[in-house]
């Protein structure tokens, strides 16, 4: 679609009304399970009003019926709408606990890891950085399913090449190891190494639609996602998790999310870490 200048668009207004907003909340959770709350209508406004200026149309209400017309603009509308703010080694004890206790419990046994809404990549990467740094110079005996909703990120994920400030929390040895230092015209840039990305394979997966998975899984990474969706969402998540996870396998989730109030059943291991099988 071509997109028109913002002088040349109609749409000027910073409003969005209450039916509107309710529109794109229920398509946002209907296709998403993204719950945004009252409240967050400025949010809507900022991250949507530039796309309504980009396609030329006069405010809210077309493009509610245009995102429920258009397959396309329903997945921009999902674009725009989720949070994908990450970080490499984000939550790091996680990866201190997958380094010095989950790994070695598993022996040499092949695993696999899925890092359910990877974001741009880091992530992904950094799980690799960790089995390969496990491996010892060896070949690591893993893989890693990296899956989002968003096309956005998952592009920039594949491309798997970062800013300078976004490879500030890599440490200098590991970065040395697993990133190509590459200067091209928007500046210095950090890219993955291939050891790192045959790894990980990367694909489009909603967590609210059917899986094509099969697992097991020795350890699903779902961090920082489950805070966007609704208890009973949420629950329904946990519970297939679980069912995909290996009898020995673990739940990595956000350091601000919890699976308190939810029925499952996995094991409290440590702070937002949850095992399956017996201690
Ligand atoms: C805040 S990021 C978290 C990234 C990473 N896991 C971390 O902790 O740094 C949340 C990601 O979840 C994705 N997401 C949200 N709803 C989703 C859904 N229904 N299915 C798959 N991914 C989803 C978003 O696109 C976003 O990239």
């Amino acid at each position: 679609m071509t997109a028109v200048p913002d002088t040349a668009a109609p749409f000027v207004g910073s409003a969005i009304s209450r039916s509107d907003f309710s529109a794109i909340c229920t398509l946002l959770y209907d296709v998403a399970g993204i719950k945004l709350n009252d409240g967050k209508e400025g949010l809507v406004v900022s991250r949507l009003g530039k796309r309504i200026r980009e396609i030329g149309l006069d405010g809210f209400k077309s493009y509610v019926n245009r995102v429920r017309d258009d397959p396309h603009e329903m997945r921009e509308m999902i674009d725009r709408l989720t949070t994908n703010k990450t970080s490499f080694f984000r939550e790091s004890a996680h990866f201190d606990l997958l380094r010095k206790t989950v790994l070695p419990s598993w022996g040499d046994r092949p695993i696999t890891i899925w890092s359910a809404g990877c974001s741009s990549g880091e992530e992904p990467y950094t799980l690799a950085t960790v089995l390969c740094d496990h491996a010892q110079g060896g070949t690591p005996n893993g893989r890693i399913l990296a899956t989002d909703l968003s096309h956005r990120v998952l592009a920039k994920a594949k491309e798997g090449s970062y800013p300078i400030d976004g490879i500030r929390d890599i440490p200098g040895p590991t970065l040395n190891r697993h990133f190509e230092r590459v200067q091209d015209a928007s500046g210095e840039r950090f890219v993955a190494r291939s050891h790192l990305r045959q790894l990980i394979k990367f694909g489009k997966l909603n967590l609210m639609e059917e899986w094509p998975l099969r697992g097991p899984f020795d350890a699903i990474f779902c961090r920082n996602v489950m805070i966007y969706f609704d208890r009973d969402t949420q629950e329904r998540l946990v519970q297939r998790f679980s069912k995909l996870l290996a009898p020995d396998g673990y739940l990595f989730i956000g350091h601000s999310e919890t699976l308190h109030s939810l029925t499952h059943d996995l094991r409290y291991v440590a702070p937002a870490a949850y095992a399956k099988g017996p201690a």
